[in-house]
């Protein structure tokens, strides 16, 4: 007999079918037992009644416990008022008894559920989260390849900082000195777009931020796209399409994830219109204005975030930066000088920047006076400003934190559970 999937149990009405999985909860009550059997794909009853099976069924299915895996095999037959399907078993194969499970019914302290994080991961609050994450990174593969971006691996050990040398993972490289863990992809699909036009990457990269925010992971997933040829504003159009096609996308996939994690799905679909901009000074003025002592020169904390968005159901897109608190490669407003062509996308209901993104200094000499400036060891950067010697071009990109978009979309407050095994300040185990 072939094994089925629990999410297509209606296909099988009526019919014996086999599956393959763990008891996620039980109770019983004399002769007839209840299972929430799950199999990865969801999660259904199982009912064991012993009039129905055999006596030795029936007393092998007094050993199960919580978490043991299990074979069964029985009819598919569907609750009579609600869609909901349930299995009649009729044959059980224990795979292996479970111990006493540590994660029970009663409510667990963060830090034992991360310290059980391999355990954790089961419950299906987790289960959810995970699947919500797998439709984000699978719409933003989707979205870029649709408008031509193809995908570049950038590596992970790197000479230099992209970020800032201030929060930089050190490792020894053999005979060539220091090397960093990545904290963005970016330098190095800048390069790749002088050979494909357009491409993004997407993966781990490392931050040794000693901020211990909700918001803040030493390692998280980014997803870096870079475009010849596109400037400030039509960059925005990109970045404002790439997260309403993942807003889409999870509301068109994750109907039952959303309603597990009780998410407001109102909310989300109202995210789906025209993103709104405001230069950075005009929000600072708007943040003063609503209570925030913050001043022009300083970034944006995570409370100026919330009040930014808190009449809004869109994203504001905070545009122009003062050059002293953004990164070397951005492009200074030929307009402006004092500013960059940059901007952070924040995020509704308090989630805050998923984005940041901004045209690059393409302009060799400009670059270099700004690397200068900053102390930058140029001859690490040496290849990078060659860009801007060989057919330099206008130039675009942005980068997704994949946890706090994930977190976001599933209305999750600490980014930590969006990721399977988070990394924090205090935390690498397990
Ligand atoms: O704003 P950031 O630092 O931008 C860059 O790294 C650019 N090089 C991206 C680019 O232009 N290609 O980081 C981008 C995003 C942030 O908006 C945020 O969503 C996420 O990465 N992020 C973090 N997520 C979790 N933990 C951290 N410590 C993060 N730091 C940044
Ligand atoms: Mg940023």
């Amino acid at each position: 007999m072939e094994q089925v999937f629990v999410k297509d149990l209606k296909q099988h009405l009526d019919k014996e079918v086999l599956l393959k999985g763990w008891i996620y909860n039980l109770r019983s009550s004399g002769k007839i037992m209840f299972w929430q059997f799950r199999d990865g794909t969801s999660v259904m009853q199982v009912v064991v009644s012993q009039d129905e099976v055999d006596e030795k069924i029936w007393e092998e299915a007094q050993k199960v416990t919580i978490e043991s895996s299990v074979v069964i095999k029985g009819k598919v037959t569907k609750h009579p008022k609600k869609e909901e399907y349930e299995v009649q078993l009729s044959g059980l194969t224990i795979v292996q008894i479970s111990e006493e499970y540590p994660i029970g019914k009663k409510e667990h302290g963060p830090d034992f559920l991360l310290t059980n994080r391999h355990l954790w991961l089961r419950s299906p609050r987790q289960w959810a989260i995970q699947r919500v994450r797998n439709v984000v990174i699978n719409a933003m593969y989707e979205y870029l390849n649709n408008k031509g971006f193809i995908k570049i691996d950038a590596p992970i050990l790197t000479p230099n900082a992209c970020e800032g040398t201030t929060t930089l993972f050190e490792v020894d490289y053999f005979d060539q000195g220091k090397a960093y863990l990545s904290q963005s992809g970016q330098l190095y699909i800048e390069a790749a777009i002088f050979s494909v036009g357009r491409c993004f990457d997407f993966g781990p990269t490392f931050r040794a931020e000693k901020s211990k925010t909700r918001r803040h992971l030493t390692e998280f997933w980014m997803m870096d796209a870079e475009a010849a040829f596109v400037e400030h504003e039509e960059s925005m159009k990109i970045q404002e399409g790439n997260i309403r096609h993942i807003i889409r996308k999870v509301l068109a996939e994750c109907d039952l994830e959303l309603d597990i994690l009780k998410r407001d799905k109102e909310a989300l679909k109202r995210t789906d219109n025209e993103f709104k901009i405001m230069t950075y000074h005009d929000t600072i003025e708007f943040l003063r204005s609503k209570g925030s002592d913050i001043k022009v020169g300083e970034d944006l904390g995570a409370d100026d975030e919330t009040i930014l968005t808190a009449e809004s159901d869109v994203p504001v897109f905070v545009e122009k930066w003062p050059k002293e608190i953004k990164a070397f490669y951005m492009k200074q407003d030929p307009e402006n000088p004092a500013v960059y062509k940059c901007s952070d996308l924040v995020a509704t209901e308090g989630y805050g920047e998923v984005i940041g993104g901004s045209q690059r200094e393409d302009d060799y000499d400009l670059l270099l006076e700004r690397m200068k400036k900053e102390k930058l060891p140029i001859a690490d950067y040496q290849w990078y400003l060659d860009l801007r010697r060989y057919g330099s071009v206008p130039h675009s990109g942005y980068g997704i934190g994949l946890e706090r978009t994930v977190g976001w979309m599933c209305g999750i407050r600490h980014i930590r559970e969006t990721i399977p095994f988070p990394r924090m300040i205090s935390r690498i185990y397990p």
